[in-house]
């Protein structure tokens, strides 16, 4: 028998999103085959003088970290320090992804359609005027730095708009306020290192009561509605299919990415963001478009240890 894959499970951190990294974390222990695996598990907050002193005695990491301090480079230089590979995309690549205005610039230049935005000032909230001029309402207020939709909120007049950036403002340093677009919330997750495989599609329907995809919306069961493989002309779904493919390599990112798209009521795809770490437990967006594929959780998760290993 050859020997076991020693892994390691990086969960928890700092980050807002802390509670969704360790529910996730659960569900990739439980599918990992541990005839295959061994498997030993480290939280950032706690555990990172340990990770360093098993370096030598790791094969692999599986990062399940959403956020600053996981998604965006910090932990990929610290695995790349220690020489421990890693699934998905490396320090560049994560950084980029984490920065929503710096990736739409990115997507812009690589022809793709992105919703018109502008950054906004600590000074806008006093004085929301000025920066309301240059957008047309309604308009979706974002840290630039953060996921699970943490911070956001939509503005349909000045003082929604002042609100909503005070309360951005608590999340990063950086806001951007984006033109809302009306239509239907696509995600095309992208698998490969050099070959890559564009998954089919989820269409993700917000329940009524949510203005948008929202932190509630995402993670309350039965709060959304997914639809996978997304019931989409032939078409469409090519381009869709292609917009995520473009995505993740304007992000220079690798092993997998799943890309966040409106398809608005006019027929255009814009593109809103890419997760280089998405969610992952068994039912989340990715885990079941490579279901969609023909690849359920475990074998999924397999195939991202093989890639980070290539
Ligand atoms: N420009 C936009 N127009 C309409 N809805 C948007 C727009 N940007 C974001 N949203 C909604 O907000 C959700 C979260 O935004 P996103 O940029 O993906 O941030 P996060 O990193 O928190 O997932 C999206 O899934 C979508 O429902
Ligand atoms: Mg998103």
């Amino acid at each position: 028998m050859s020997a076991r894959i020693r892994l390691a499970l990086i969960a928890g951190g700092k980050s807002g999103e802390r509670q969704v990294s360790l529910t996730g974390a659960k569900g990739v222990l439980a599918a990992l085959d541990s005839s295959k695996y061994e498997v030993r598990q480290y939280d950032p907050a706690t555990d990172l003088a340990r990770l360093a002193a098993d370096a030598d005695q790791l094969d692999v990491a599986f990062i399940l970290l959403h956020g600053l301090l996981g998604e965006d480079g910090t932990m990929q230089g610290t695995l790349d320090l220690l020489g421990i590979p890693y699934q998905g995309a490396g320090v560049l690549g994560s950084a980029l992804a984490m920065d929503k205005n710096l990736a739409k610039k990115l997507y812009q230049d690589a022809g793709l359609k992105v919703a018109p935005w502008q950054m906004a000032d600590r000074a806008d909230i006093d004085d929301p005027a000025a920066l309301a001029a240059r957008v047309t309402m309604p308009v979706v207020i974002k840290p630039v730095r953060q996921g699970s939709s943490l911070g956001m909120s939509i503005a349909h007049n000045e003082e929604e708009l002042a609100a909503g950036l005070a309360q951005a403002f608590q999340y990063d340093e950086e806001v951007m306020v984006e033109e809302f677009i009306r239509g239907r919330e696509i995600t095309c997750g992208v698998l490969g290192n050099r070959e890559l495989t564009a998954l089919p599609l989820v269409e993700i329907i917000p329940g009524e009561e949510y203005p948008f995809f929202d932190y509630q919306a995402k993670y309350e069961p039965g709060a959304s509605r997914e639809v996978c493989p997304a019931e989409l002309d032939a078409e469409t779904t090519k381009r869709a299919q292609e917009y995520g493919l473009v995505a993740h390599r304007a992000l220079k990112l690798k092993g997998y990415s799943r890309t966040d798209m409106i398809l608005s009521e006019d027929g255009d795809i814009y593109v809103i963001e890419t997760n280089t770490i998405p969610g992952m437990t068994p039912t989340s967006l990715m885990p079941q478009a490579a279901k969609a594929h023909g690849l359920d959780f475990p074998r999924f998760i397999d195939r991202l240890i093989e890639l980070a290993m290539e």
